[in-house]
């Protein structure tokens, strides 16, 4: 394609082509290829924390929609004669609403659904409404009007759209209707109400868009799948996180109840509804509408290997006493922990004559999701820990001698808990480790140069949670997602030891959080993608094939003194034939570099080059709901020719220059 002369100036200024003086001589060898960089390389952790998955990736719009919350109405306001039952169709929920008419036809008897913050409407989609109902008494039908109302009453009127169900058969049946949106509401309401004289009986009341990921009935919201998928995963971690611990055993995450139809699943407390009471949410259970077959599901379609984490028989260290005997199992009734381990890969590999692998063909998915990985515990400590995994270790490798095992080292990334673990899980022989780390700017700063000097011989490294937690409130600002940047060069280029990285956590309602900093922020109809998203996303999107050795004064460029505040790392990928190299500029100052690609043969030249940049004037701006697109990732074209090519980079930026011989 044939530019300008003033286009290719304004193009080579824009990539940072002039010279200067100064210049940070980076030397990338291309002959000799290094590490293979895993496919699993990066990738997501999920936890339902922050309205992840009620109220979030789960497309679900009713709230307590099988009246099973201790407080059997929460979530629904009732009017007229409502009564709340519990011999109902589902024997793990047993609850369900018994509408009777009004004393007077005049009156009103149904029910209100607030839904998560509101219900979010989209003007002219669909909703697809669905109950199961009887009429108890039989004789005549029953007749209910399904309403999505507008409760703000902004319009002429409050009814947005309305469908008359006729409940005609005194046996319990599915019924479904779809509702098309004739405007957009974040906040709306559904309205269930008595429009003949029969008594009507409801049970798992439920709403959900038609326009699903992949038109899934019990779906996920398709722009947060989207942005999962934009991210190009490898790996993806689920269902946490704490969350898999529980505070107390009865209420870990037991994969079991979340397979099978979902109205038979059992509802589960979220130990995030109370976690930090200066964020507490009185309303927060897991459904586990979303829960294992649509977390396997889910990998396959975005391309993500499954990562399952399992209890390990021990309840949130955090939350109970070191000597409470009730929060762990003892060694000889881990049996069925350990079991439940054995049967989720039957879950997800087994054949469909087998138990477990029956249940998954059941579900839709006869074919083996292929699982790979299993994880036992999340951040546990002290020896209660290793004696446990290690009998999970035995029975997995007896069972499943391929699947590969994912141990941790507790909740910090360094100190006696860490130091203690690390050569346990050697002596265990896991073939990772779940390393964490919410740590401030300072941490990350110092941290390039964290797995240079690893033992290569033992287990692997997954850097299962982290995520730079900036120090003087700032959140998601542009900041930390630069030191993370900065950070991850050296998960690349240690990536023969971590073969592994997951940020976070990943997802929160702007209404529902109750931690920070997340990757992906969304209220009822909109994603916002931030700073650290569009990081975790570049190097994702040009994660290489291999790593190739990048020094600068024959060093690896780390952020060390005498560094220019620079962290750098170079990759190549087989696939396209590009040499990748990532450079994180820490300083204020402007840096010019000249990438010196060394090893190619004498009358090879660089062709071809694309330089994309995340940067921002102000450190502490972030993407918000209301300006999305703040910060986002700026691509230029380079002009380049020879072996070595010189840039200058801004202050403050995180570039990735794509190379082409
Ligand atoms: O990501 C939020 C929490 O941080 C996780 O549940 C836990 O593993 C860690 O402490």
């Amino acid at each position: 394609m044939m530019k300008s002369k003033g286009l290719l100036a304004t193009l080579a200024l824009a990539a940072g082509m002039t010279l200067q003086a100064q210049t940070n001589e980076f030397v990338i060898q291309t002959k000799k290829l290094g590490a293979e960089i895993q496919p699993t390389m990066y990738g997501l952790f999920f936890e339902d924390i922050n309205y992840a998955a009620d109220g979030g990736l789960y497309a679900e719009l009713v709230k307590n929609r099988s009246f099973e919350f201790p407080q059997a109405l929460m979530g629904w306001n009732s009017f007229g004669k409502v009564e709340v039952r519990d011999d109902g169709p589902f024997e793990r929920n047993p609850h369900y609403v018994r509408l009777r008419p009004a004393k007077h036809p005049h009156m009103q008897t149904g029910l209100d659904n607030r839904g998560y913050f509101g219900i979010g409407l989209k003007k002219d989609a669909e909703y697809r409404f669905s109950v199961w109902a009887r009429i108890p008494d039989g004789g005549n039908a029953g007749k209910i009007r399904v309403e999505l109302v507008d409760t703000k009453s902004m319009g002429e009127s409050q009814v947005y759209t309305s469908q008359e169900v006729t409940i005609g058969s005194k046996e319990w049946k599915k019924y479904q209707v779809v509702l098309k949106a004739p405007v957009t509401d974040p906040k709306a309401t559904l309205r269930v109400f008595l429009t003949s004289p029969a008594t009507v009986d409801l049970e798992h009341v439920s709403l959900f868009p038609v326009d699903t990921w992949k038109g899934h009935e019990n779906g996920l919201r398709k722009d947060i799948v989207q942005a999962l998928a934009d991210l190009k995963p490898g790996i993806f971690r689920f269902p946490g996180g704490c969350i898999v611990e529980g505070t107390t055993l009865d209420d870990r995450y037991q994969w079991k109840n979340t397979v099978g139809p979902v109205e038979n699943r059992p509802l589960n407390l979220n130990r995030w509804q109370y976690t930090f009471t200066h964020r507490f949410y009185p309303d927060y259970y897991q459904s586990y509408g979303l829960g294992f077959f649509e977390f396997f599901q889910l990998s396959e379609e975005i391309g993500a290997e499954p990562l399952p984490i399992l209890n390990c028989g021990l309840a949130c260290q955090y939350q109970n006493a070191a000597d409470d005997e009730t929060s762990r199992v003892v060694l000889d009734q881990l049996d069925p922990y350990i079991q439940d381990a054995l049967d989720l890969i039957e879950f997800a590999n087994g054949d469909v004559t087998s138990k477990w692998g029956k249940v998954r063909a059941d579900m839709g998915h006869p074919a083996p999701f292929n699982l790979k990985f299993i994880g036992i515990g999340n951040e546990q400590w002290g020896s209660v820990y290793p004696e446990r995994l290690e009998l999970f270790v035995k029975a997995i490798r007896k069972a499943y001698p391929d699947i590969q095992i994912v141990g941790s080292s507790g909740p910090n990334s360094e100190g006696a808990d860490f130091d203690y673990l690390w050569p346990e899980m050697k002596r265990i022989k896991v073939d990772l480790v779940d390393e964490h780390f919410y740590r401030p700017e300072s941490w990350f700063l110092a941290q390039g140069a964290r797995y240079d000097q690893y033992d290569r011989k033992g287990p692997k490294v997954f850097a299962g949670e982290y995520a730079c937690h900036g120090q003087g409130k700032k959140w998601n600002h542009f900041h930390a997602s630069l030191l993370e940047a900065a950070f991850m060069t050296g998960l690349e280029r240690n990536a023969d030891i971590v073969h592994m990285a997951t940020y976070a956590p990943l997802l929160a309602h702007v209404e529902g959080w109750q931690w920070r900093p997340d990757l992906i922020w969304y209220d009822n109809l909109q994603t916002v993608r931030t700073a650290s998203y569009y990081v975790q996303q570049l190097y994702a999107k040009y994660k290489g094939t291999n790593v190739l050795s990048l020094t600068m004064d024959k060093q690896p460029v780390t952020g060390a003194e005498g560094q220019n505040g620079l962290f750098a790392s170079a990759v190549y990928d087989a696939g396209t034939g590009e040499y990748i190299v990532k450079v994180a500029n820490t300083s204020d100052q402007k840096q010019t570099l000249n990438l010196k690609f060394e090893g190619m043969k004498k009358k090879e030249a660089l062709t071809s080059g694309r330089c994309i940049t995340l940067a921002s004037a102000n450190p502490d701006a972030d993407n918000t709901i209301e300006h999305p697109n703040t910060i986002a990732p700026k691509e230029t074209t380079m002009q380049v020719s020879g072996q070595a090519v010189q840039v200058e980079l801004a202050p403050n930026t995180f570039a990735v220059y794509i190379l082409k011989k």
